[in-house]
């Protein structure tokens, strides 16, 4: 299998599958418990059906959307996500580069393995840093003043991790950050010879913007669970994040939100943007997905705040359906993860192309030529929601 055979999301899945170690590929792929909200993300969007229009002059079609202040050239954007030089030797790089090139957002992780400095020269695009609140403040204050220096122009609050979530495959793997040497993961680097070169060969591995502050992570290594568990600080709660938006001073998002209550109080706390997300069914299985709790969090607060649905994302109607309730608009982790897996810039750059050229098909079929001509007129729920 090699990228030209990569159509779609599944494809991106198997290639990567084939060329990252198992512990790697399984924490990408893996989520929480039993892994039902993670499957539930993407079924939710087959639980209702577009209806077109045709006969309506489609030759031309704009995908572009404004969201947070940022004009983006095509609906969906790339939510931020942790570790990328561990996928792919070129990490966040190729990602960046990518992006720029589909002229949509980028996602910048707290964890990142590529500093805010280094993709701000890459990236012409609008930029996103993702914001872990921890329990060392003199490290809140650094990675919030470097992502200002850095002219990111979006702020995202993580909101979802206030502890690990139970992901099992990590445990089974014993997945860590850095990788661990053990008898398994050793096998598992023996029969991905390439990654491994790449791996131990390319400068090594960091996290720029944690290893000044903290150990754990970079020398000290821990899985991602226990990383949000015994560094993020539990005692989080409004009154941090209203400040933390106070101090930002610009474009503000909260990136977890999945109750009414919570969006009204992002409102009130002069949030400009909510990400409806359960950060990809990684953290509390058996919760809803973004998709079913969209409508009733843009009936809230859809006239006073950007309304992103994350999560589940894999195809355009997929996109489209998320727009007609009313998100302005879409991201997603896995959707180009698997690409940077299977093969770095050119993989991420397929990816995304296939998404837009898919949006592009599916906005002319569906008989509109800008996303705004998209509402729930389009769209029939098969039934009830619980
Ligand atoms: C995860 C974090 C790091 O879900 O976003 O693994």
């Amino acid at each position: 299998m090699r990228l030209s055979d990569c159509h779609n999301f599944q494809d991106f899945r198997k290639l990567a599958k084939k060329r990252l170690p198992g512990p790697i590929f399984n924490y990408i792929d893996g989520a929480a418990d039993d892994e039902v909200t993670y499957r539930r993300n993407t079924e939710a969007y087959e639980s209702c059906d577009l209806v077109p229009n045709v006969l309506a002059g489609v030759e031309n079609v704009d995908m572009s959307v404004e969201v947070m202040g940022q004009k983006l050239d095509m609906p969906i954007y790339c939510a931020p996500t942790a570790l990328q030089r561990l996928f792919h030797h070129d990490g966040e790089r190729a990602v960046a580069r990518a992006a720029t090139k589909y002229g949509t957002m980028f996602g910048v992780s707290s964890l990142a393995t590529v500093t805010v400095e280094e993709i701000a020269q890459i990236a012409n695009t609008p930029k996103m840093f993702q914001f872990y609140f921890h329990k060392d403040r003199g490290l809140n204050d650094a990675l919030l003043e470097r992502a200002r220096e850095a002219n990111f122009e979006v702020m995202a609050l993580t909101v979802d991790t206030i502890t690990g979530g139970n992901r099992e495959r990590d445990l089974r793997t014993g997945f860590t950050s850095p990788p661990k040497l053990t008898l398994g993961s050793l096998m598992s680097f023996a029969m991905h010879p390439m990654w491994a070169w790449n791996f131990y060969t390319k400068p090594k591995f960091d996290m720029p913007h944690l290893s000044g502050y903290v150990s754990e992570g970079t020398n000290v290594a821990v899985s991602v669970g226990n990383y949000f568990s015994t560094m993020l600080d539990q005692s989080m709660n409004w009154k941090d994040a209203e400040e933390l938006c106070a101090k930002w001073n610009g474009q503000f998002a909260l990136k977890g939100i999945m109750s009414v209550e919570d969006a009204k109080r992002a409102v009130d706390i002069g949030c400009t943007g909510i990400m409806v997300s359960n950060h990809g069914g990684r953290q509390l299985d058996g919760s809803r997905s973004p998709f079913d709790q969209l409508a009733e969090i843009v009936d809230a607060v859809g006239d006073k705040i950007d309304v992103i649905c994350e999560g589940g994302i894999q195809r355009g109607t997929h996109v489209l359906k998320a727009l007609s309730v009313g998100a302005k608009a879409c991201s997603g982790g896995r959707l180009y993860l698997y690409a940077l897996a299977a093969a770095g810039q050119p993989g991420v750059e397929r990816a995304l192309g296939n998404l837009r050229t898919e949006i592009e098909r599916d906005m002319k079929l569906m008989g509109i030529t800008s996303l705004d001509q998209l509402s729930r007129e389009n769209l029939r729920f098969r039934e009830t929601a619980c």
